[in-house]
């Protein structure tokens, strides 16, 4: 359209046919075709109250609190603005009498019932209803009568309480469980005045995200079992920090109150969170606190562990990486640091002269996959198609899964699922193809052939989302089907889904395996005697290196073990010196997430007891090595870092607080191994599936007493069929046995699992499969006896 101004300037710019211009109190306001009065109205500074609207889940105009006056044909019309869509030339009114006493009078209404707990209520200070009733209310009411009431609070799961007679029936918990979490655990019940939300009788809110619906509750209706009565908000500091606990990056706040962290929420950040996070997450600030954390540098004498002072632990150190014979140091983990401390230990291993390094601990992919072409979050979930070949991002990266999700439902991307288990996906996956572990790549080739398959390839921009689905199978399997993908779809796109928070971070800023030495490699050397010292960075191989034997032989062969840490765990607890590191939200740094993006973590507390940060002790070990580089503050880590990483000037502005932050896009150098053959399945045999499940014996959670009960017991789930076929009771002790040992272990059946195949999640404790599990295996293959 030609427009023509006051002046006579022709302006010839066509329009934009889906924008809108409306005016909000006599100003302008340019909308989009479709935005709903309340979203154009944040743009600008009218406030409407609202109690039910929620810019991430559908409108449902519960609450009427944000009544506003549109000019209509026959005058001005009272409508609710989060569920009135924006029209070209709208007049709309928010500071009326009229609206001011609609307003007034839905307040009154929400508080006939609301009890007057706001003195004891964790929400008081920070609460939409206390601050609106001041805002927008009358100042008084006329309802005189008895409140509601009832039992309270009640418990709905092991994180979230319940108080029924401060809901004011908003939809948002329901709404969220039900919209954006897939888990429709709570709802409504009962009918008119005796409405009230709840969960159904004998099933918790078990969800991987009850947090959400905490935070989102306008009222203290829900609240969070970790923060009942711990704070007030006026009593807490807060910081802008990322959530490490899984590769995803959640954008967070922490707060913390008398120098203990007590609460973290979600920040919306567009790119990566949506403002959500997972319970794992949110609530694992605990092992902050915890009282079992190092404290002091220990030092190994007469086969325990004592208290040393920090010049005796970092001298025993420095002495045992002298010492090493030349090609003899190893250094293993760093995916649980910083930026910063992942680039300062690989000064100090290019200093030494190791090679022995990897960031990963046999249990992600290849670190080569982080050279493919790259996808982001965003890539993945605006993709017409979606293929995972991946762990159950449900289970491992619980935030990637609802933004997936939510492509699937709400925008559109079909998601082709190609698993040895039913996944989080699975319900909502357009095609979810059933695979025995080693079976990806023919499963990819018979997708592929499918006619309307590759039609829908060909249909728009296709993202592979790529990870370790299953630890008791060759990482190798993944990458030969992912090699399938990309040789049929070269123009595809892939997210890598590796899952320590920061390992992408570690592998490209220096961390990654050289020349195809891997963690695997590393502890095999280890087992042989060519490891005179070896280095853990925060990790713990005996826990997570998925073939046992072989990290039990590699720590034991190490001949000097120097463990960095936060907690003693299964692998510290054997070192010869442990050097206590600082934790999450007590240092400051940067962090890389799954798809490259680097954003901010702060310090929010002190450091427990004695313990510094990873950097910091690899700065002082370079400086009693004879390598000073100078370093002394975390600034000169940045300078460095600035002179050495392509671009690092600018991703280090962009992960300021508040920001979004930029993709780190230097990959590794990484070698790519062949894969294995793998053999065909005795068919009196069953196939091993070892996954992750959200609660399991981490260190984090199980340091964090709201999480430590939440991690199942160790089992055995195999089809319904195959239990019948081998006689045995659901729920009976079975001996699992194959070349390399054998366990009893409890089975289960699950329709989940497909026949030939056995789930058994990792790490949840003894009886440990991992034992069954050898890396120079393509598939772990055992038999099943009833005893
Ligand atoms: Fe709304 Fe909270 Fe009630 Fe849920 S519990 S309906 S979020 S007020
Ligand atoms: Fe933290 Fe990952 Fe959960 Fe996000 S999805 S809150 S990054 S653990
Ligand atoms: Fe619009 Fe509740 S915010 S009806």
């Amino acid at each position: 359209m030609t427009a023509v101004d006051e002046s006579g300037t022709v302006d010839d710019t066509p329009r934009d046919p889906d924008a809108v211009s409306i005016t909000i109190n006599g100003r302008t306001v340019e909308a989009r075709r479709g935005e709903w009065i309340i979203a154009a109205a944040d743009r600008t500074d009218e406030y409407i109250p609202r109690f039910c609207y929620h810019p991430r889940m559908s409108s449902v105009g519960m609450c009427r609190q944000c009544l506003v006056e549109v000019e209509g044909p026959r005058g001005p019309m009272m409508v609710v603005s989060c569920m009135t869509p924006v029209a070209e030339g709208q007049v709309v009114r928010t500071d009326t009498p009229q609206v001011k006493r609609a307003q007034e009078g839905m307040i009154e209404l929400l508080l006939a019932n609301h009890p007057l707990d706001c003195p004891v209520c964790d929400k008081g200070g920070e609460c939409p209803l206390q601050d609106q009733a001041f805002s927008h209310g009358a100042g008084e009411s006329r309802f005189v009568e008895e409140k509601r009431h009832y039992e309270k609070p009640i418990p709905i799961s092991d994180l979230v309480q319940l108080d029924r007679e401060r809901c004011i029936l908003c939809d948002r918990c329901t709404r969220f469980a039900d919209e954006v979490a897939g888990d429709a655990l709570i709802h409504f019940v009962q009918r008119g005045n005796n409405t009230q939300v709840l969960t159904f009788p004998g099933e918790p809110f078990a969800s991987h995200f009850s947090g959400n619906t905490v935070q989102i509750c306008p009222v203290g209706a829900l609240t969070a079992t970790p923060y009942r009565f711990k704070a007030r908000p006026w009593d807490l500091e807060q910081q802008e920090s990322t959530c490490t606990t899984c590769s995803v990056g959640c954008r967070t706040v922490v707060q913390s109150s008398r120098d203990e962290v007590v609460r973290v929420l979600g920040v919306d950040s567009e790119p990566v969170n949506h403002g959500w996070l997972c319970d794992r997450g949110r609530f694992d600030f605990q092992a902050t606190g915890a009282d079992a954390r190092v404290e002091q540098p220990l030092i190994a004498r007469d086969g325990e562990l004592v208290e040393t002072t920090w010049a005796a632990a970092l001298e025993a150190t420095a002495r045992a990486m002298r010492m090493a014979a030349p090609g003899s140091i190893a250094v293993l983990g760093g995916a649980r640091g910083t930026n910063e401390d992942a680039f300062l230990w690989a000064r100090l291993a290019d200093a030494l002269g190791v090679t022995m390094r990897d960031a990963q601990l046999d249990d992600g992919l290849p670190a080569s996959v982080l050279a493919l072409a790259s996808a982001t979050i965003a890539d993945a979930c605006g993709a017409s198609t979606v293929i995972m070949l991946a762990p159950d991002v449900k289970e491992e990266l619980p935030v990637l899964h609802l933004r997936l999700r939510d492509a699937a439902l709400r925008g559109g991307t079909r998601i082709v699922e190609i698993t040895s288990h039913d996944t989080g996906l699975t319900p909502i996956a357009w095609r979810s193809v059933t695979c025995e572990p080693g079976g990806q790549r023919t499963a990819v080739e018979g997708l592929l052939a499918d006619p309307e398959v590759a039609a829908q390839l060909a249909s728009g921009p296709v993202v592979v989302v790529a990870g370790r689905p299953n630890l008791a199978e060759s990482a190798g399997n993944v990458m030969s089907a992912l090699d399938a993908v990309l040789a049929s779809v070269p123009s595809a796109t892939v997210l890598p889904v590796l899952r320590r928070g920061n390992v992408r971070g570690a592998l490209a800023l220096g961390l990654a395996p050289r020349g195809g030495v891997d963690a695997a490699r590393i502890l095999a050397e280890a087992a042989l005697g060519r490891v005179e010292c070896l280095v853990l960075l925060g990790a713990d191989p005996l826990a997570d290196v998925p073939d046992a034997d072989l990290a039990r032989r590699g720590l034991a062969g190490a001949r000097y073990v120097v463990a960095v840490d936060t907690f003693l765990t299964s692998s510290s607890s054997r070192a010869d010196v442990v050097l206590p590191a600082a934790g999450w939200a007590e240092k400051d740094g940067t962090t890389t997430n799954l798809e490259g993006r680097v954003t901010g973590v702060s310090r929010r507390v002190v450091a427990r007891g004695t313990s510094r940060p990873d950097w910091m002790i690899a700065a002082e070990l370079l400086s009693l090595l004879g390598h000073d580089s100078g370093i002394t503050s975390l600034d000169d880590v940045r300078a460095l870092m600035t002179a050495s990483v392509t671009g690092w000037a600018g991703i280090l502005s962009a992960a300021a607080p508040g920001s979004d932050g930029e993709m780190l896009t230097v990959a590794p150098d990484a070698v790519r191994e062949q894969p294995v053959a793998v053999p065909p399945r005795n068919s009196y045999e069953f196939r091993v599936v070892m996954s992750r499940r959200l609660w399991d014996r981490a260190v984090r959670t199980s340091h964090s007493p709201a999480l430590a009960g939440l991690a199942g017991e160790p089992g055995m789930w195999i089809h319904p069929g195959d239990l019948e076929r081998i006689g045995t009771p659901a729920g009976a002790a079975v001996r699992v046995t194959n070349a390399h040992g054998s366990a009893v272990v409890r089975v289960s059946p699950s329709t989940a699992v497909p026949r030939g195949c056995a789930l058994v999640p990792f790490n949840l404790g003894d009886p440990d499969l991992r034992d069954l599990v050898r890396r120079v295996d393509p598939v772990t293959d055992v038999r099943i006896e009833s005893i």
